[in-house]
């Protein structure tokens, strides 16, 4: 017989709060976070404490975050099974990341290359913090015993350090961790900037036209899409060296579905403004509906922090008893 009371598995992930987010944390983690929250035991959250590594406002920070918020709960992410919540709002992340700072190699920690890039952006501040940034993400993985983790392709080796801490403490005080697998989409993982497709669609960018914005109008997006940058073939064609178009083609068939062999016999013969118009025009309308929700719970600051409280607390319930076993394991007197 089906044993129909078979645990689900866990997913988890976060997002920094460091501005609003683009297409690309859209289409590398997000459109999967969906595609996960129907099928999966979530948790997705906000990194707040993440976002410290680098200085901003404090106003700015907290209006951040409840920005993010706000947006994770216009994502149709089936709130009423999941857990939408703020790191911060959640001591057990950092009580277990203090924990796994000391099984982590000052080595391994090192080759972090994420690291290496925040060092060069933010050379004026390379604070530990910035240092001991995957260890944190490690403790927000390993604390919910998390299965998957859908993230983009810039995160994966923060993943391999935190699959290889649990490894590692799991070897000294036997079974206590869950190895966390990484998902990584087929498609989307990697977005590219539109002004230089060399370089990733990120949040900091200092172009305003090199990224999407998820709240963007469709004017906006059309604009941004009708001037990325592309080349002089005017074909369009997923190949070598054509970045540009390769990056185009990507986000549509992200957003509509379609195969590269597929998008390339429909735009066969006609010109690149043709192709952009149509990619933004996907876009737009696969951002429509979060957009709308967006409108709709902005509004409403109640239910915001009213989300973020229930969300806290579900999840600090899952988490304590991860960490409760941990301290017992490593010898901290529980009195
Ligand atoms: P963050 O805030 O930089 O990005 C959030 C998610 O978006 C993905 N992403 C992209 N995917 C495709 N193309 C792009 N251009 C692109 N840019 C960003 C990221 O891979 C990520 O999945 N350290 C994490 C936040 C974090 C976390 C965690 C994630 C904290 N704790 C625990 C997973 C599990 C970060 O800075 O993501």
């Amino acid at each position: 017989m089906e044993n129909t009371t078979e645990k689900k598995k866990r997913v988890l992930s976060l997002i920094q709060p460091t501005s609003v987010p683009t297409l690309g944390n859209y289409l590398g983690a997000f459109k999967n976070w969906k595609a996960m929250s129907r099928e999966y035991d979530c948790l997705f959250g906000v990194a707040d404490l993440h976002a410290l590594t680098v200085r901003s406002e404090p106003a700015t920070l907290r209006s951040q975050t409840q920005q993010m918020l706000a947006i994770l709960l216009s994502l149709d992410l089936n709130p009423e099974e999941n857990i939408v919540f703020v790191q911060s709002h959640v001591h057990t992340h950092s009580e277990l990341s203090w924990i796994l700072n000391c099984y982590t190699q000052f080595g391994e920690a090192s080759r972090m290359t994420q690291f290496k890039d925040k060092s060069c952006k933010h050379a004026d501040n390379i604070n530990v913090g910035l240092f001991d940034y995957p260890v944190l993400m490690a403790a927000d993985i390993l604390v919910y015993q998390s299965d998957f983790v859908p993230i983009g392709a810039d995160q994966k080796q923060h993943l391999e350090l935190a699959r290889n801490i649990a490894d590692r403490f799991n070897g000294v005080y036997g079974p206590t961790f869950t190895i966390p697998e990484p998902f990584i989409g087929k498609q989307g993982a990697r977005i590219m900037s539109l002004q230089d497709p060399t370089s990733k669609m990120s949040k900091s960018d200092t172009n305003p036209k090199a990224s999407v914005s998820l709240l963007d109008t469709p004017d906006v997006i059309m604009k941004k899409f009708k001037s990325a940058v592309t080349d002089s073939e005017a074909c369009v064609r997923y190949a070598e060296g054509k970045d540009g178009i390769n990056n185009l083609m990507t986000i549509y068939a992200c957003c509509t579905g379609l195969s590269f062999e597929r998008i390339e016999a429909d735009f066969a013969g006609k010109g690149y403004g043709d192709f952009k118009s149509a990619v933004a025009e996907a876009v737009i309308e696969e951002l429509r509906p979060m957009q709308e929700e967006y409108a709709r719970i902005i509004k409403d600051k109640a239910y915001i922090t009213e989300s973020a409280r229930s969300g806290a607390e579900k999840a600090l319930y899952l988490s304590q008893k991860t960490l409760r076993k941990v301290q017992k394991k490593v010898g901290l007197w529980q009195a």
